[in-house]
């Protein structure tokens, strides 16, 4: 494939786009968290496409998006909690696992195989837009190659997926900048698999306590996860205050080590929105070879930090095999 086309978002963009993915293509689209790597979800091989441009583990299964709840209804079968998340939070930074139902015609492979789909309805306008237009459901991951850090703007998708997908469109920078929170509702206790966009605080009112089972409080995963995910090139470490020679600095809040003359502020007054949307950007501005490591100063345990540390800790985790 050539250089892949970048078009600023737009209503006929939008339209070639759809009709690119009706026959089976390739589109990376803005959402309200990351970029998304788009294929029809019904065609086997529009989603094998997806796996081989990101060069992606095949069993780890992707997020098929939707443009309403009525098209999320044929797909995953929705219980009184999946109706009221969705009610509540879509279109949103929230995605359901649910059952597949017996009329469900997205790919096994964007299941991987199993008997459970992961269903998201976005608030970007451009994927709204994209997705009405389209008037089937898109599957798509974080339109990253499998192991880098997830795009939050479109010029990081040209960098790591030129030349290997059709056409990217153009909706400026994430707004969310962490991906969207992934919970399990095939169980009777709904599961938190991933922290993202939507917080445990905000869900808690409408589910319970809920079990968070993708990242222990330490970062330590369950076995057959894998855990560099979100890499940097650079060794990242974690919780540091101290400025170290040679090395850049990730901060957050207003305390700011002294002497260290590589460094970003994920949010100087301490907002975790704000650090959420600046993550993925500032790791990869201070991910250059002139510098020896990354260092991140320590961001709290709570609403949004729950993501962002999630994310951090696969950073930092040993580089053994990457993922999407
Ligand atoms: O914000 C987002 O969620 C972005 C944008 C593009 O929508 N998408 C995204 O997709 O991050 P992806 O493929 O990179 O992440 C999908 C996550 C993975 O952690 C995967 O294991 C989980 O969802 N997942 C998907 N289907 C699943 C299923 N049936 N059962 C359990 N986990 C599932
Ligand atoms: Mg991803």
């Amino acid at each position: 494939m050539r250089q892949t086309r970048l078009l600023p978002a737009d209503p006929a963009s939008v339209r070639e786009a759809a009709r690119l993915l009706a026959e089976g293509a390739l589109v990376a689209f803005p959402t309200e968290t990351v970029y998304g790597l788009g294929a029809r979800a019904s065609s086997d091989k529009a989603v094998a496409a997806i796996f081989a441009a990101k060069a992606r583990p095949q069993f780890n299964p992707l997020i098929v998006h939707v443009a309403d709840i009525a098209e999320a209804r044929k797909l995953g079968r929705f219980d009184a909690r999946a109706e009221e998340l969705a009610q509540c939070f879509w279109p949103g930074p929230l995605t359901l696992v649910l059952p597949r139902t017996e009329t469900c015609d997205a790919s096994l492979l964007a299941s991987a195989g199993l008997d459970s789909i992961a269903l998201r309805l976005p608030s970007h306008p451009v994927a709204l837009s994209l997705l009405k237009a389209c008037g089937f459901p898109v599957a798509a991951p974080s339109a990253n190659a499998s192991g880098q850090i997830s795009p939050t703007a479109a010029l990081h998708v040209q960098e790591s997926l030129n030349g290997r997908i059709d056409l990217i469109l153009d909706g400026g920078p994430c707004a969310v900048g962490v991906e969207s929170t992934v919970i399990d509702l095939t169980g009777k206790t709904a599961a938190i698999l991933r922290p993202g966009g939507i917080t445990p605080e905000e869900l808690e009112p409408i589910l319970g306590p809920i079990k968070i089972t993708g990242a222990n409080a330490k970062g330590l995963l369950s076995p057959g996860q894998l855990e560099s995910h979100y890499a940097p090139h650079l060794p990242v470490r974690l919780d540091v205050t101290q400025a170290q020679d040679g090395e850049a600095f990730l901060a957050f809040g207003p305390l700011v080590p002294q002497g260290c003359a590589h460094i970003l502020n994920l949010s100087p007054l301490g907002d975790l929105a704000e650090a959420a949307a600046n993550l993925f950007a500032m790791l990869r501005q201070l991910d250059r070879p002139e510098w020896k490591a990354i260092n991140v100063a320590p961001i709290p345990e709570r609403g949004l930090g729950l993501a962002i540390n999630d994310r951090l800790r696969r950073a930092a985790a040993p580089r053994i095999q990457a993922s999407s």
